[in-house]
């Protein structure tokens, strides 16, 4: 049986749902939103209705005894023991490196098609400005936003979005260091009064989102959300959530879809666990 995810903190409220702060951008919103915004108490706890026995409930790992928390994305737990690399493929150039796949790219985009749907609910008809942070979310961040488009284009609700990068460093080969650096993207001030939506790879203890928060806070957007494809369970988090995540995972250090270990294994499509001999081969 997998290990449990630890307790975590309340979920921050980060300024009103847009739906609620701005005027419906000039088609008309009728009724209350189908999907309640993500700015109630954490963790959400669903009644037992919700879950149909029909939906047995199953998890990544085969892990029956938890209620699911869809707020957690799709769990992965401890002793899931991934797929054997040899089913997928992937780049000669990295056999060797690694352990095994832990989430197939084919999952991660399906996956993400929903969270683009999750958000349009909660944050359709409104401008938004993506802010996708370099260079890990440059992948999910893409099929992200072509998900928003396409649900823009084929439903009434719609999105209105530019998109914008920053580039954040806190990372030294596997460990996490004190300082988060900011060594790219544009004047955080031109945020003012804007409705971002942050794109992020993972949060792993949460001390990057929570200081580039604090930075983006300081110029008074209107509403900010943020969407991270992957949460870790560490028990060094600092309790932070993401108002959508993709995929909960163990503390591992997972690499490809644009996770890198040292720039490396970025050009790989499945999220997987890299190795002793990778680590030590793409060491600095
Ligand atoms: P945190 O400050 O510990 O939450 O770390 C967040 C940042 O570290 C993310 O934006 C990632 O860029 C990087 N990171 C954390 N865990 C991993 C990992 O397993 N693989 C690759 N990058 C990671
Ligand atoms: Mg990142």
């Amino acid at each position: 049986m997998g290990a449990r995810a630890e307790a975590l903190e309340p979920r921050q409220a980060r300024g009103p749902g847009c739906a609620a702060a701005l005027p419906p951008c000039g088609r008309g919103r009728s009724g209350p939103p189908s999907h309640p915004p993500p700015t109630r108490s954490w963790p959400v706890t669903l009644p037992a209705r919700s879950f149909p026995s029909r939906f047995p409930r199953r998890n990544m790992a085969g892990n029956r005894e938890e209620a699911p928390d869809y707020g957690r994305g799709v769990v992965i737990m401890d002793d899931w023991p991934g797929y054997d690399l040899s089913l997928f493929t992937y780049p000669q150039h990295y056999y060797g490196d690694l352990e095994y796949v832990l989430i197939p790219h084919g999952i991660i985009v399906d996956r993400i098609e929903r969270l683009a749907k999750d958000i349009m609910k909660d944050i359709g008809y409104c401008d938004i400005m993506v802010l996708c942070v370099l260079k890990g979310g440059y992948k999910f961040c893409a099929d992200l936003v072509e998900h928003l488009k396409n649900i823009s284009r084929n439903s009434d609700r719609f999105v209105s979005m530019k998109v914008d990068f920053i580039r954040l460093k806190s990372y030294r080969n596997d460990q996490s260091m004190d300082e988060m650096q900011i060594i790219g993207g544009e004047d955080l001030s031109t945020l003012a009064g804007k409705n971002v939506l942050i794109v992020e790879d993972v949060v792993g203890t949460g001390r990057t989102m929570k200081a580039l928060l604090s930075s983006i806070e300081k110029y008074k957007p209107n509403m900010i959300k943020v969407a991270s494809l992957l949460v870790k369970r560490t028990p060094r988090s600092d309790g932070f959530r993401p108002d959508y995540a993709g995929f909960e995972i163990p503390n591992l250090f997972v690499v490809g879809y644009a996770l890198d270990y040292n720039e490396y294994f970025r050009d790989l499509n499945h999220i997987c666990v890299i190795n002793e001999h990778g680590k030590e081969k793409y060491r600095v």
